[in-house]
């Protein structure tokens, strides 16, 4: 992955040599925009004109003049993009309610509407002058900017060799931010950002790799790399491990493939221990939903199915950079689901590793399966105060949310609003659904303890009824992400791909996270 250097300064933005220079411009009614003085002159006359009211999205390009009497600055080039009515300081202005999270939307939307400009005009170094102070703190400004930037800018280009040429645009090398106060604040906002963005944009990495490109030995590599690099504890279960523990699920799941399975698992501790974190990642390399074969029209889109577990090591990535107040512990149950000759049949019987016993009747219904015996396994050893599971789990969840939410169902009100704030304030929404004994009665099965699907009726609430049997009564939270994790709500730093979904919201529910709560 390209490295894209982010740094901050004091001096004036316009004395800094760069491609692009960028101002950040507020609407205000039947008023000139609000912005920095520097570009007040051309923005003025351009709104005189009416060419440029500060709309959200909105630009206004021009270029320092070539001669004159005054100094010109030292850019190529000049942008001034607004960001809409959001942060209205004027006396006249009557105040418009934005919350936190929509606040830092439009902002991240500003960053990605940059990286955008920048790739029109092949814009590699960059300096952005941060916008007056308004609602926001100069630091989360920063980082929800720098976010938008780095996520917008983003691009996979691995396997174009052949059709790829020199003078291809790869992206911004360099962004600067100016601001003559707070500097200290920016640079932590900058930092934060950085890591967030970039552990997003690593679980993208993952997700646009094919099946032949991203398997469970992949996943085990990355985080034994993530291990060394910042001191965490790596630990891979392979197959025969798996028998000896009985894990029936993934290896019933991994039945009829030619890749071994592989339960990978990083640990990050504090120095000082509080408390810990589980986080458990649906990574199912391939699902051809087995011997219950998915239809061939849009099969190759389940490259995708291990989204959930890319999203988990992706925030391991910044749990290492990071190194926060709590520890978190992440396991990501890899295989794919493949309908080989051995593979398993429906109506087979299998015994979970804590013994539960479930009856097949859907080889397709694998993700539950593998989960089921990492989840179980994760509370057992590392007896953490919390749990979540993210997953592509079920196309039930598109037809109830679309692709602008993500489902959530939790055994634990706390840990679900602490969820439910985190996705807000991440721009990445959970919606939270019903669990009860009704739904669970519908994987009852006549064989066996459960059967690992339930009716058309619910589909994304009985996945989820089928995990709670493997978590006790410890605070639970599974949010399925089958509609968000690619085809994600369209926005400037959201590609049309993988969306990285879950990394941030992680990372800002660890941030935030308040020891005791849910005792
Ligand atoms: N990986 C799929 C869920 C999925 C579907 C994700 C579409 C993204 C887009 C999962 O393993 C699956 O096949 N679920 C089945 C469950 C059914 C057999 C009960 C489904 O949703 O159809
Ligand atoms: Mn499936
Ligand atoms: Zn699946």
């Amino acid at each position: 992955m390209k490295t894209t250097r982010v740094t901050t300064t004091d001096k004036p933005a316009d004395s800094v040599e760069t491609d692009l220079l960028v101002y950040l411009a507020t609407q205000i009614n039947n008023k000139a925009p609000q912005c920095d003085k520097a570009v007040m002159a051309q923005v003025k006359k351009a709104f005189e004109l009416g060419d440029f009211k500060g709309k959200e999205g909105e630009q206004l390009f021009y270029y320092p003049a070539v001669t004159g009497g005054e100094k010109q600055p030292a850019a190529k080039r000049i942008l001034v993009l607004g960001l809409g009515k959001i942060e209205t300081t004027s006396k006249a202005e009557p105040k418009t309610k934005n919350d936190e999270a929509t606040v830092c939307d439009t902002l991240r939307e500003a960053g990605g509407h940059i990286a955008k400009a920048c790739e029109k005009i092949k814009a590699r170094k960059i300096i952005i002058c941060l916008p007056p102070r308004g609602t926001l703190a100069p630091e989360k400004t920063a980082e929800c900017i720098t976010e938008g930037v780095l996520l917008g800018d983003y691009r996979f280009a691995k396997y174009k060799q052949v059709t790829r040429k020199k003078t291809d645009y790869t992206g911004i090398t360099a962004v600067k931010f100016a601001s003559n106060t707070a500097v200290k604040s920016v640079r932590k906002g900058v930092a934060q950002g950085r890591i967030s963005a970039l552990a997003a944009c690593a679980a993208r990495d993952m997700a646009h790799e094919p099946g032949n490109g991203w398997t469970s030995a992949e996943f085990a590599a990355f985080a034994k790399a993530l291990a060394k690099t910042h001191g965490l504890t790596y630990r891979c279960i392979e197959k025969k491990e798996m028998e000896k523990l009985g894990m029936g699920g993934i290896l019933a799941v991994n039945q009829g493939s030619a890749i071994p399975p592989r339960m990978v698992i990083l640990e990050y501790q504090p120095e000082k221990k509080t408390e810990t974190l589980l986080l458990v990642g649906k990574g199912v390399t391939f699902d051809s939903g087995g011997i219950s074969l998915k239809p061939g029209a849009g099969m190759e889109e389940m490259k995708y199915d291990m989204c959930g577990g890319a999203a988990v090591l992706a925030a391991m990535q910044a749990v290492g950079e990071e190194k926060p107040k709590i520890g978190v512990v992440t396991i990501i149950p890899a295989t794919d689901n493949m309908p080989g000759g051995t593979a398993v049949r429906p109506g087979d019987i299998i015994h979970h590793y804590n013994k539960v016993t479930a009856e097949i009747v859907n080889t397709d219904a694998e993700g539950r399966m593998i989960l089921a015996d990492a989840l179980a396994y994760g509370i057992k050893t590392y007896t953490p105060d919390g749990v979540v599971d993210v997953a592509t789990l079920t196309g039930a969840v598109i037809i109830g949310l679309g692709h602008h939410f993500s489902g959530l169902i939790s055994n634990n009100d706390s840990l679900a609003r602490s969820l439910e704030a985190a996705g807000k304030l991440s721009g990445e929404p959970l919606w939270r659904l019903p669990l009860n004994k009704h739904y669970k009665k519908q994987i009852e099965s006549k064989v066996a303890d459960i059967k690992n699907i339930g009716g058309k009726a619910g589909g994304t609430i009985t996945a989820a009824a089928y995990l709670s049997n493997f978590v006790g009564k410890i605070p639970w939270a599974h949010l399925d992400i089958a509609g968000t994790a690619w085809d994600f709500t369209k926005k400037s730093y959201i590609p049309k791909g993988p969306s990285g979904i879950g990394v941030r919201t992680f990372l800002t529910l660890i941030r935030n996270w308040e020891t005791g709560k849910l005792k």
